[in-house]
């Protein structure tokens, strides 16, 4: 079996990975030559744990190999299409120019029998569109979108919870393929579910709109809690053990960003608006506004903390939208960082992993190498991204390095009585403030 995956982003370069480690001769095309550059050394353009060792074993076994060439994915028996739908520019509508040109880059290498492979989150009714376009030169499209989430993308690829096949009314050919490109998987018995292209479209963006909903929904209730003085975290805690609910997803607390939740939510309104139903889905347009309104009370209550105490000085922990991720494509700790410093204070920050890429998109933004040196003669500590790294914090060697007595955790991860006993004023979102 061949395999191509059309491109090396957080999706391709991880799935072209894992589709070497299960022993496919696999290519991975992308129109990036630095990117390519680096992916031939083994080494991923981004941070994602487990990623460096399987492109590696794959680089070293001849298995893997990355092109900038198309062609080099003429004669693959399935060809994956990878590549981002970032938001468009100046609307809420997902940006297709990268698909678009990556099949019409494709069309004059496919011959009788290739599957194309959708994986890339597409607007319903594009896969459609594409099958129209791939037909004619005897290849067959599948839409078989991706659930990995940043920092468990090899995990997740490898062990999935479900895999969805949208194909054309009776196409077994390309069912067959798919398995047979899945039989590792398959064999471990995880589900997988055939179905239409639309529904393999909505799937996808329905899933990641019901996530959305479910962080602005706990995250809603922490707006009220802070009003009456309720606890959402405990809240969180008691709604979450109806299994109907579940405590998943219902961390209160800076909210979601990230290259595909907000930008998703808002793709799933444009096009449901272009299909006359933008009242059915007109809630998510509350459910990005909820999450929004969270970085304000965030500002909001720095701004509080400082002036309570006479400084302009924070020290901000966490940079990246989450997590075991240097991504920080909208992330609340970047945007919360980059508002304080236009209300004029002097923010420090540190990520384990992200200084580089928030370097690049907040230039003026002071990052340093360590805590120590974000928090030294900070009036405020804020947590942005809860890293692990963090949560491990020993409240008190932390009093002994600074003489903030102010802790404002945004993602409420911090144990607060921990931190309270070693003197400190813990603000958590939606809960009542230890002092
Ligand atoms: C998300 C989905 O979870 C994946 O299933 C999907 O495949 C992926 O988008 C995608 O479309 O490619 P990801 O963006 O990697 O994955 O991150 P999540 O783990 O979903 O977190 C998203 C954001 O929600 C983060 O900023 C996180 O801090 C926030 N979050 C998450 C909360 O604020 N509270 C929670 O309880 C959970």
């Amino acid at each position: 079996m061949k395999i191509a995956v059309i491109g090396c982003g957080y999706l391709g370069a991880v799935h072209a990975a894992a589709m070497a480690s299960l022993g496919y001769e696999t290519v991975g095309v992308d129109v990036d030559e630095a990117k390519i550059e680096r992916l031939r050394r083994g080494e991923p353009p981004f941070y994602e744990p487990g990623l460096p060792e399987l492109l590696r074993a794959g680089v070293d076994a001849g298995t893997l190999r990355f092109t900038t060439d198309v062609a080099e994915a003429a004669g693959s028996d399935v060809v994956f299409i990878a590549v981002g739908t970032p938001q468009r520019a100046g609307s809420d509508a997902a940006d297709l120019t990268y698909v678009d040109a990556a099949i019409e880059s494709l069309l004059p290498h496919l011959t009788e029998g290739t599957l194309v492979a959708g994986k890339s989150t597409v607007p319903v009714g594009t896969a459609q569109r594409l099958a129209d376009l791939v037909t004619p030169t005897g290849a067959r499209l599948a839409w078989n979108p991706e659930f990995l989430r940043e920092g468990f993308a090899v995990e997740d690829t490898l062990t999935p919870d479900r895999l969805v096949y949208g194909v054309a009314d009776a196409d077994d050919a390309s069912v067959a393929r798919l398995d047979e490109v899945y039989a590792t998987i398959l064999a471990r018995g995880t589900d997988r579910l055939v179905v239409n292209f639309a529904t393999a479209e909505l799937v996808k963006v329905s899933a990641n709109a019901f996530l959305a909903t479910k962080i602005s929904f706990i995250n809603a209730m922490a707006e009220l809690s802070e009003t009456v003085g309720a606890d959402v975290t405990q809240l969180a805690d008691a709604i979450g053990l109806d299994a109907r609910i579940g405590r998943r997803f219902l961390n209160a607390g800076l909210g979601f960003g990230g290259g595909c939740l907000p930008k998703d939510i808002r793709a799933f309104q444009a096009r449901a608006e272009e299909l006359g139903h933008g009242q059915t889905l007109g809630f998510l347009r509350e459910v990005d506004q909820i999450n929004l309104r969270r970085r304000d009370r965030m500002v909001e209550v720095i701004d509080r903390e400082l002036a309570a105490v006479g400084g302009d000085r924070v020290a901000m922990l966490g940079l990246a939208f989450k997590p075991n991720s240097d991504d920080v494509r909208d992330s609340p700790a970047l945007d919360v960082s980059r508002r304080l410093q236009e209300g004029g204070r002097v923010v420090k920050a540190y990520d384990p992993e992200a200084a580089e890429t928030a370097r690049w998109v907040l230039p003026t933004l002071d990052i340093v190498g360590s805590i120590e040196e974000a928090i030294r003669g900070a009036d405020v500590l804020a947590l942005g991204t809860e890293w692990q790294h963090f949560r491990d914090l020993d409240p008190a060697e932390v009093a002994g390095m600074t003489a903030a007595r102010v802790v404002v955790d945004g993602r409420n991860a911090l144990d607060a009585a921990a931190w309270a006993a070693a003197g400190f004023k813990v603000i958590g979102l939606g809960r009542p403030d230890t002092v």
